[in-house]
């Protein structure tokens, strides 16, 4: 009988992830299946990517929706197990480093079922990210660590990772804008009169550090008003970020300036738009590595980064949230940053490296 692979996703960025592995893995010895831990709900955040990107139905979906970071790990956790005994997968296959990720690899290797974790050993090396937490501990107890560049083996190795488990196959994130790229969305259908092609940036943010509090995110509102009368800007607001503004009342600032906001975008929308842009202003990880991959400059509103291969070799500077550090990689940008080289391997072929190695790991277990 076919060995079995069971792809966990849970979070919107672990949707474009899955989605070449999905593939890769109808086209193998292999069977794939999917289980959806339902932590992103909303319709903008899930379906919509799931028909872009042609990712099947879920066989399950777990419904655990939003918590605190106890209550959200703890409900994957315990929905997951019996679905986990139902299903018996040779292997589960985890992305990236939301708390679905961790919840999910806890269950399964303690049950003994081998887990596969892909985007393994990127670090901030800042406990104060839920994700860096979820990545330290989802890559202690995979089997196979599967790694996008080559900071993420130097980290595992100095945890004590065995080398025999680190495998470097590149960047799935990768493979799936490059098989995007056909589709995505021209510019001008999303901004029509707005901005013209070249002349405005692409603005997300949602990490708690950036708009949970209040003083904080006004002060970014602020800062993006001013930079948006240099470069007009387009603002597709997560839905923790919409919250918030409502919240704290923090809308008023950016009116007046020339800042589209927009509802969370779909995949195609968001490729076609950053394909065109000036530059982009995020604390995402995957736009970080997006950005990269197109030449298109990438300022981040973090202090660090786990993906510190977008500093060296790509388009990315970092820039934290204090306004004058803003200012001078604005500055920067616009005054025609390098646009860097593509990482090694970041070449649309990592999914089926992957599925080749599952599929040899798989065979070689009695
Ligand atoms: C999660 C991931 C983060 C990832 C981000 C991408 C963790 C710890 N964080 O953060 O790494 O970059 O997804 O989006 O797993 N909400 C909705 N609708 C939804 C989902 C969320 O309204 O479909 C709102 C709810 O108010 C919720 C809040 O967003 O409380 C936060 O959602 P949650 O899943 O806890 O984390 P994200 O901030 O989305």
């Amino acid at each position: 009988m076919a060995r079995s692979v069971l792809c966990i996703v849970g979070a919107r960025p672990n949707f474009m992830k899955i989605a070449p592995i999905m593939a890769a893995l109808k086209e193998s010895p292999l069977r794939g299946r999917l289980l959806h831990t339902g932590q992103h709900y909303d319709s903008e955040m899930n379906e919509r990517f799931f028909e872009e990107l042609g990712i099947p139905a879920p066989e399950v979906n777990l419904g655990v929706g939003s918590g605190s970071h106890a209550q959200q790990t703890a409900q994957v956790m315990m929905r997951f197990e019996p679905e986990l005994d139902r299903l018996a997968p040779d292997l589960v296959l985890v992305v990236g480093d939301v708390n679905s990720t961790l919840a999910c690899t806890l269950v399964a290797a303690k049950k003994n079922v081998a887990v596969a974790h892909v985007e393994a050993g990127l670090r901030s090396f800042d406990r104060s990210m839920p994700e860096e937490i979820n990545r330290v501990l989802t890559d202690q107890l995979s089997d196979l660590l599967f790694v996008t560049e080559a900071s993420g083996r130097a980290n595992l190795l100095r945890e004590g990772i065995d080398a025999t488990r680190i495998h470097m196959v590149g960047n799935v994130m990768i493979d799936t804008l490059h098989r995007q790229l056909a589709q995505a969305i021209p510019a001008r259908q999303t901004l029509g009169s707005f901005a013209a092609e070249g002349a405005y940036g692409v603005v997300t943010l949602h990490r708690p550090s950036n708009v949970d509090d209040p003083k904080v995110l006004a002060a970014l509102l602020d800062t993006l008003a001013e930079l948006a009368r240099r470069l007009p800007l387009v603002f597709a607001l997560h839905p923790r970020t919409q919250a918030n503004l409502e919240r704290h009342g923090l809308a008023a600032r950016l009116e007046g300036a020339p800042i589209k906001r927009m509802p969370p975008l779909g995949y195609q929308t968001m490729l076609g738009l950053i394909r065109e842009a000036r530059l982009v202003l995020t604390d995402s990880g995957g736009l970080q590595e997006e950005t990269t991959a197109l030449g298109v400059p990438c300022l981040t509103l973090r202090d660090n980064t786990e993906r510190p291969i977008t500093l060296e070799e790509g388009t990315n500077q970092l820039v934290g949230n204090d306004p004058a550090r803003i200012r001078a990689g604005f500055e920067r940008a616009m005054g025609g940053a390098r646009r860097g080289r593509i990482p090694a391997l970041w070449d649309g072929k990592a999914a089926e490296r992957i599925v080749a190695i599952l599929a040899t790991w798989l065979e070689s277990r009695v």
